[in-house]
């Protein structure tokens, strides 16, 4: 385990010391936008696989490693950011294969952990012996922004590689904050807090999607995510997303493009809204706005 201040920097190491410049990484499409701008910055050549509510295609997964020589594959198996999509087991084992097959590793970003709904994050990592998955997971949400402390979990030359690149980049996360997320973590109020994120998640996820539903139902929440602290959704085929985003932000609101996640061409005009925030209160009148937004950009 590499102890690393976020997963953020753990994904830059990554990419720096397993893929480096001008060399192809995998990534699902869409993904986290953090996770893409490591990558650009690292100079790898991001190549997209589309993932849907099930996770990617393993078919069209072996054909991304076959034609770009890949030999790293990031992806969130587990109430990904933005979509909120849950692999199966099955898809699961599916995809390790393909990742073993083609000599490569999976970089798993385990980073909604905590956050399962109705469902619980099982790590591929945990189920996997022979080092093709490279695990990172941070206290960041889960505990505060505050707390910059995550761990990558490699293996033999892949994690000497990381850690040399940790050496060069920071060295080592500062000792008073590790001690602190320990004391955090194993204190018993730590499962406590735990079970409760997950009955507060519930609610204000429902709570977003009826609001939506009642108020703004041009705006299209196709997939319920178990887990995680966003919904996906999609407006009206040639929404003008800029001038949504400005309308809804002038009256208030402010919301993700889309666009963002998206490592090429966008497949729609997505938005991604978040129901972590500490208001659920005022959920329906955003999305009274949302609805008020889009009549006024559609006249
Ligand atoms: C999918 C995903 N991975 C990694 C990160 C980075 O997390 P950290 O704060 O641990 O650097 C985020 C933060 O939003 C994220 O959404």
């Amino acid at each position: 385990m590499i102890v690393v201040p976020g997963s953020q920097s753990g994904l830059s190491s990554i990419f720096r010391a397993l893929a480096g410049s001008g060399h192809p990484v995998l990534m699902e499409s869409p993904t986290y936008w953090g996770a893409i701008l490591a990558a650009s910055h690292a100079g790898v050549d991001i190549i997209p696989v589309p993932s849907g509510a099930e996770g990617p295609d393993p078919a069209e997964l072996a054909r991304a490693f076959e034609e770009s020589g890949a030999r790293l594959f990031y992806a969130q198996p587990n109430y990904a950011n933005p979509t909120g999509a849950q692999w199966s087991h099955q898809r699961g084992e599916q995809v390790l294969e393909v990742v073993r097959q083609n000599g490569a590793f999976l970089i798993e970003d385990d980073w909604a952990h905590d956050f399962g709904i109705s469902t619980t994050a099982v790590p591929i990592a945990a189920r996997e012996d022979s080092g093709h998955v490279i695990y990172l997971r941070s206290l960041t949400k889960s505990v505060s922004p505050a707390m910059r402390v995550g761990a990558v979990i490699a293996r033999g030359p892949a994690r000497d590689r990381i850690l040399a690149d940790r050496g060069a980049e920071s060295m080592y996360v500062s000792g008073i904050l590790q001690t602190a997320a320990l004391d955090v973590i194993t204190q018993p109020a730590w499962q406590t807090h735990l079970r409760g994120l997950r009955h507060q998640l519930q609610s204000r996820r429902d709570l977003l999607v009826t609001s939506l539903r009642q108020h703004a139902p041009q705006v299209h929440v196709a997939h319920l995510p178990k887990g995680g602290l966003n919904l996906w959704a999609r407006l009206p085929d040639g929404t003008d997303l800029d001038r949504f985003i400005r309308e809804c932000e002038s009256a208030g609101v402010i919301i993700a493009p889309g666009t963002e996640w998206f490592p090429a061409e966008p497949a729609g005009p997505f938005i991604r809204l978040n129901y972590a925030g500490p208001n659920p209160g005022a959920f329906q009148d955003g999305a009274h706005i949302l609805n008020r937004s889009l009549e006024r950009i559609s006249h």
